[in-house]
């Protein structure tokens, strides 16, 4: 069989490009992206990317760690999959010229973060690796024989008998392809508060939603537990400063993660963002604070130079004494259903990345997870569109389907954020969220010229029905009116767009 002619990439952090990269092998490619080529997840990641590279360490156990932080939630063999390719991972963005940092005896500097038993996690330029990979791939983005399109948003698929055959953009241009693979980010921007950039409005989940595709688990967006406080572009403070030994104080400066986990500070990231929240509650306070002021200065410039000169710029000195930190949203576990070779539901439709929802984060992202996800299930997306796949099988589980009008919008991202900060945030309830639920039925009439908007408020919308079912608190978030975990809930919610 001959391998595609057109493949479409949507998105430019590492899945969109290190896809395109290698489609660009085999077929003529195109790949959109809605703002500039950095202006991703990728480009501001600081921790760095997890992999199992040294003889003390094993795929397994990374499995294994990655799988208890899951919250249960984890797919075994996505999980098994992402750890146990990791390594070529990182062979291939060695070969596309990034440069992790090293010790003096020349082998990788590995860091600890939260969740992993052992230090695993690769890092570049100190704490701006996203921004050494993002530069990477650009450099040979140009290189190659890629149409690139920057500052075009997609409408829409284009689905033609149920297989999806292209995309309508917003400048009502329709791009055909044989395959079109979504790789469009994370939905931290539907909040107010998040370390995301402001284009991180969940498109491709609301494309996929509106193209049939099933999704997973929408509910679980994850709240990094140390963002800087001062305005809501959160800025990140990542948890690399606790795997260096930074503490956490509540408002009277006592230290309270020993109490709460065996690992303290480096509990499973949920585990330390419920503890902030629960803190900054018990104390009325807007922050907590986060001290790596005992470590050398120096040291910290040079191993944390993006976080330091980031948080001087807004007026924090870390050598100097403890910051204010909480939770923001950051990454969004949930998705649009994949299987481990970035098949969705729909055929001709593929995602990889943070949009897509492989099972490998289950309800709870372990660090530093993230970057080799989109490094690995891109590859494996690649290597199904070349060899014309047909679509993933449906998924084991009751698939809830919901009858929404989409195309409806907020009136403005403002009032959309606002409400997703103030009720489908890290605390929630069905009060709450049923009042966001209504403002969904009073924005039904409206429509917008801005399509992200229009998908932005489809992607809200089905974060919040997700939250309002799973009546528990699992992995990322804290429904206040069911406070523990319930095991008649260890499963995934399913969802799925009635036909109109
Ligand atoms: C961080 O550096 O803390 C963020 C990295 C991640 O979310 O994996």
């Amino acid at each position: 069989m001959r391998a595609p002619k057109h493949v479409l990439v949507i998105g430019s952090g590492l899945a969109g490009i290190n896809a395109a990269l290698l489609a660009s092998d085999f077929a003529d490619v195109t790949l959109i992206s809605k703002s500039s080529l950095e202006q991703t997840n990728t480009q501001r990641a600081q921790g760095g990317i997890a992999a199992a590279i040294t003889l003390l360490d094993d795929p397994e156990i990374h499995a294994a760690d990655t799988i208890r932080a899951g919250a249960g939630l984890c797919d075994p063999l996505a999980v098994a999959t992402l750890t146990s390719e990791a390594r070529a991972a990182i062979d291939r963005l060695v070969g596309l010229g990034v440069q992790f940092d090293q010790r003096t005896d020349g082998h990788p500097a590995l860091a600890t973060e939260g969740a992993h038993s052992i230090p695993r996690v690769l890092h570049a330029g100190g704490d701006q690796t996203g921004l050494h990979i993002q530069s990477a791939l650009i450099q040979r983005l140009e290189e190659a024989r890629v149409n690139v399109r920057t500052g075009l948003t997609v409408a829409d698929l284009a689905i033609d008998a149920g297989r999806c055959v292209g995309a309508v953009t917003d400048k009502h241009e329709t791009l055909l392809a044989d395959a079109v693979l979504l790789a469009t980010g994370g939905a931290g921007a539907l909040y107010r508060t998040t370390t995301n950039p402001a284009n991180a409005t969940a498109d491709g989940l609301g494309l996929a939603a509106r193209a049939g595709a099933v999704l997973r688990d929408p509910e679980f967006v994850q709240f990094h537990p140390t963002a800087l406080v001062g305005d809501d572009s959160a800025f990140l403070i990542s948890e690399a400063l606790r795997g260096e030994g930074a503490v956490l104080l509540d408002a009277n400066r006592n230290r309270f993660m020993p109490a709460v986990h065996p690992d303290a500070e480096l509990a499973p990231r949920s585990v330390v963002a419920r503890a902030i929240t629960e803190s900054m509650r018990a104390h009325d306070s807007d922050h907590v604070w986060l001290d790596i002021s005992h470590l050398d200065a120096d040291y910290l410039q040079q191993r944390f130079p993006g976080v330091y000169r980031g948080a001087l710029e807004r007026g924090h000195d870390i050598t100097g004494g403890p910051i204010p930190v909480a939770p923001a949203a950051h990454y969004h576990m949930g998705g649009v259903y994949t299987d481990v070779d970035g098949r969705t539901t729909v055929r001709g439709l593929y995602a990889a990345g943070e949009c897509a929802s492989t099972g490998a984060h289950g309800a709870n992202r372990v660090a530093s997870n993230s970057l080799l996800e989109a490094a690995v299930f891109s590859a494996r997306a690649v290597n199904a569109i070349r060899n014309h796949s047909a679509p993933a099988d449906q998924p084991t589980g009751v698939v809830r389907s919901l009858r929404l009008h989409p195309h409806c919008s907020a009136p403005t991202f403002k009032s959309l954020r606002a409400a997703m900060n103030q009720h489908v945030g890290i605390t929630r309830d069905a009060h709450g969220l049923k009042s966001v639920l209504s403002q969904f039925d009073e924005w039904s009439g409206t429509s917008s010229s801005d399509p992200s908007l229009a998908l932005a408020t489809l992607s809200a919308r089905l974060i919040t029905e997700a939250a309002l079912q799973r009546t528990e608190s699992r992995g990322s978030h804290i429904r206040l009116d069911y406070p523990d975990v319930d095991p008649a809930w260890q499963r995934s919610s399913l969802w799925q767009l009635a036909r109109e």
